[in-house]
């Protein structure tokens, strides 16, 4: 079955043919970072009023370079949540439109989901698993029993780990977007030069959830003391401070969540698995605690097509779709959340 994945939730206006849900034939994406780049983040209008000029010709383009036609589509998978509201509705009506022109089926697809399917196109991983999804706008640890069952274990209690990224860069005119840049920077920066702090949760918060704004105040908060002559170099450094300390938040709750759950294996998508350090720092804590690491291709873990794709796949060969009244919402689904007590009875 031959399914072509739209995503339009943010700022990239992404199409990918993927054939039974793995073999991806493109993965076609227009960024729209230089038209968002002055603005040192999305402005939604502009973003939603790009994928609408983009929206055709990189669905042209995709289908092409897979070496198919639209005839040979079996089906349109499109992300309907959570996004920026105006930007997902270019893509559903697209997707409804094109799937009626067609008289094929379509489908809806979760974002967050999607993100947790992208390791899937490239490793056969059994479930359960452990998830880890970072992106730009969620932090999610979570309990992965199928293709859409997602226990979530923690979250971030106020910002997403993507976003202090993007953040910090923003503050210190390091460039857009954030997470690659500072991921830059930081290979020649010494990580130890800042000690930034972690976050101490209160009882209140669930184990494994974890914290970014009182890193990012205390990144922000040194930016008087540099500007001045060592500016370049401490730019790096702080680049690298930041960069370790975040990566080390994540990876002090994925490892507690590996050994509370028993669970033998860590699948990670969405923007900041892109990240070099959170990539080693996870492929190191598999080796150490015997667990199997997926980490996808840098293209698979920010946003794309394929994912789409793949997981619209997964639902279709289950024998779901969607109808006409699909709307758009901005908002994460209400997945299943794991207490604490419960982690424990599992193991
Ligand atoms: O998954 P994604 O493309 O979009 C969302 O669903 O949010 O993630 C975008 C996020 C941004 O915050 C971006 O700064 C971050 O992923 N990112 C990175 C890296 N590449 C992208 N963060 C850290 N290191 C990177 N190399
Ligand atoms: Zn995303």
């Amino acid at each position: 079955m031959i399914v072509l994945g739209i995503e339009t939730s943010c700022d990239e206006c992404a199409v990918a043919v993927v054939r039974d849900g793995r073999e991806i034939l493109s993965n076609t994406i227009a960024t729209q970072i230089n038209e968002h780049e002055e603005f040192h983040g999305v402005v939604p209008e502009l973003a939603s009023r790009l994928h609408t000029e983009l929206i055709y010709p990189v669905t042209a383009a995709s289908v092409k370079k897979a070496g198919v036609t639209l005839q040979d589509i079996d089906a349109v998978s499109v992300t309907n949540r959570p996004g920026l509201s105006g930007s997902l509705l270019v893509g559903v009506n697209f997707a409804k439109g094109l799937a009626a022109a067609l008289d094929r089926p379509f489908i809806g697809i979760d974002h967050i989901k999607a993100h947790l399917y992208a390791p899937h196109l490239e490793s056969d991983i059994p479930y359960p698993y452990l998830g880890l999804l970072v992106s730009g706008g969620h932090t999610i640890i979570c309990k992965v029993t199928e293709f859409d069952q997602v226990e979530v274990l923690g979250t971030t209690i106020d910002d997403a780990v993507g976003e202090a990224f993007d953040k910090v860069a923003k503050y210190y005119h390091f460039g857009y977007p954030g997470g690659a840049v500072i991921d830059k920077l930081a290979k020649s920066g010494d990580p130890k030069a800042f000690n930034f702090p972690s976050p101490r949760l209160k009882e209140m918060y669930r184990p494994y959830d974890v914290s970014y704004s009182g890193l990012k105040t205390a990144v922000i908060n040194q930016l008087d003391k540099f500007w001045d002559k060592r500016y370049e170099k401490n730019s790096r450094n702080i680049a690298a401070a930041f960069q370790n300390r975040a990566v080390s938040i994540l990876i002090k709750s994925v490892e507690k969540a590996l050994i509370d759950t028993g669970l033998e294996r860590i699948a990670v998508g969405g923007g900041v698995a892109a990240n070099t350090l959170l990539r080693q720092a996870l492929r190191e804590l598999g080796a150490a605690k015997g667990a199997e690491v997926y980490v996808p291709s840098m293209e698979l873990c920010t946003d794309n097509g394929a994912m789409i794709a793949g997981l619209g796949y997964q639902y279709l060969k289950r024998g779901e779709h969607s109808d006409y009244s699909l709307s758009v919402s901005a908002r994460v689904s209400a997945f299943k959340s794991l207490t604490w007590t419960k982690v424990r009875k599992s193991q």
